[in-house]
C-alpha cells in the first residue's frame, strides 16, 4: 500500500505528519474522493474543481500537478479499481493555536483503496439501501468539502444502530442529502433533487444524474423537498462517486413505492453504464 505524502511516495507506516498538522487539530482541511476505474480517473475535471473550489473557500494556497500526482499514485499500487482519497490541510504550525500566520505550508495526502466496478456491474449487483431520517448538525458551508466530518459519523452510526445504511438529513424541515451522499425522489415520473447551495456538497455524480437526466428528457427539477414528501414519493435514490446511484427501499421502517428497486432507478442505473462505456 503506497501512498503520497509532500511530494514523496512511500509505503503507508512510513508516512508520518506533525502532531501540530492543523487537519488533525482543527479539521482544517478539505478532501475528495475520486474512483479510478482501470486506472484512469472518473470525472476526474469535475473533482478537481470541486478541490479547488474548497481550498478556495478555505483561503488554503497550494499550487500543484493533482492529475500527475494521482495518476503515479494509481500506478505505484497497480492501475485497476481504485477508490482515491486526497487530503490538503492548511499545514502544521509550531504550536496549537487557533490563528494561523501565511507561512504555513499546505500538507497533501492521498491513498487509495480497491473498489467494485459499479459500471460494469449489473443491476442485479446493486443492493438496495434502508435510510433513516435525522437532523442535520453541521455547518452552512457544506458546499465545500471540508474533514470536519463528526456530525457526518453522528448520524451514520445512529443510522447503524438502527440497522440502516445510510442517514439523511434534513434542516428547517427541508432535505439537504445523506452523511456521505446526495439524495434524489421520484414522484410521478419526475426526479427532484434538494436545490444547489451551501446546504448540501454539490455531488460530481448528482451532476451527472441531472446531465443524463436532461439529455434523455426525463423531467427533473431541483426543489425543496419535505419529509411528507420524501415519505410519499414513488422511488428515492441516493448518489455519491464510490457507490453510484443505488435505491432506497425503506425510510424509517417503512416500505418506499412497492418495496423494490424503482423503474426510474433501472433507466438511470442503464444510462449510468452507458455513459461511462
Ligand atoms: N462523499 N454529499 C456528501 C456529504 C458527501 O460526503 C458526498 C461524497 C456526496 C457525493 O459527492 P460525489 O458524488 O461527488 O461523490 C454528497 C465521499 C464519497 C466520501 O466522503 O467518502
Amino acid at each position: 500500500n503506497i501512498v503520497y505524502l509532500n511530494g514523496e511516495y512511500l509505503p503507508a507506516d512510513k508516512a508520518k505528519i506533525s502532531v501540530f498538522d492543523r487537519g488533525f487539530l482543527f479539521g482544517d482541511s478539505v478532501y475528495e474522493v475520486i474512483p479510478f476505474y482501470q486506472g484512469v480517473g472518473f470525472r476526474l475535471t469535475e473533482h478537481l474543481a470541486r478541490l479547488e473550489y474548497s481550498l478556495r473557500a478555505l483561503q488554503i494556497q497550494t499550487c500543484q500537478d493533482w492529475e500527475a500526482i494521482l495518476n503515479l499514485l494509481v500506478s505505484q499500487n497497480g492501475g485497476g479499481n481504485l477508490s482515491v482519497y486526497l487530503q490538503i490541510t492548511r499545514g502544521a504550525g509550531d504550536s496549537r493555536s487557533h490563528r494561523y500566520g501565511d507561512d504555513l505550508s499546505p500538507t497533501v495526502f492521498a491513498c487509495c483503496t480497491p473498489i467494485k466496478d459499479i459500471y460494469t456491474a449489473g443491476p442485479d449487483d446493486i443492493v438496495p439501501m434502508k435510510v433513516i431520517v435525522t437532523a442535520d448538525l453541521r455547518w452552512h458551508r457544506c458546499d465545500v468539502k471540508s474533514t470536519c466530518l463528526l456530525p457526518n459519523i453522528m448520524v451514520v452510526h445512529q443510522a447503524q444502530a438502527q440497522d440502516a445504511d445510510e442517514a439523511l438529513m434534513m434542516r428547517d424541515g427541508k432535505l439537504t442529502e445523506g452523511s456521505s451522499c446526495n439524495v434524489f425522489i421520484v414522484l410521478q415520473g419526475v426526479i427532484y433533487t434538494p436545490k444547489r447551495g451551501s446546504e448540501i456538497l454539490g455531488g460530481t455524480t448528482r451532476e451527472l444524474i441531472m446531465q443524463l437526466a436532461d439529455e434523455h428528457a426525463i423531467p427533473s427539477q431541483e426543489v425543496d423537498i419535505d419529509y411528507e414528501m420524501l415519505k410519499t414519493a414513488d422511488e428515492v435514490w441516493i448518489s455519491s462517486s464510490t457507490r453510484g446511484v443505488v435505491p432506497v427501499i425503506e425510510i424509517d421502517g417503512d416500505q418506499v413505492g412497492d418495496g423494490e428497486k424503482g423503474p426510474l432507478w433501472s433507466t438511470m442505473f442503464e444510462l449510468f453504464i452507458r455513459y461511462q462505456q
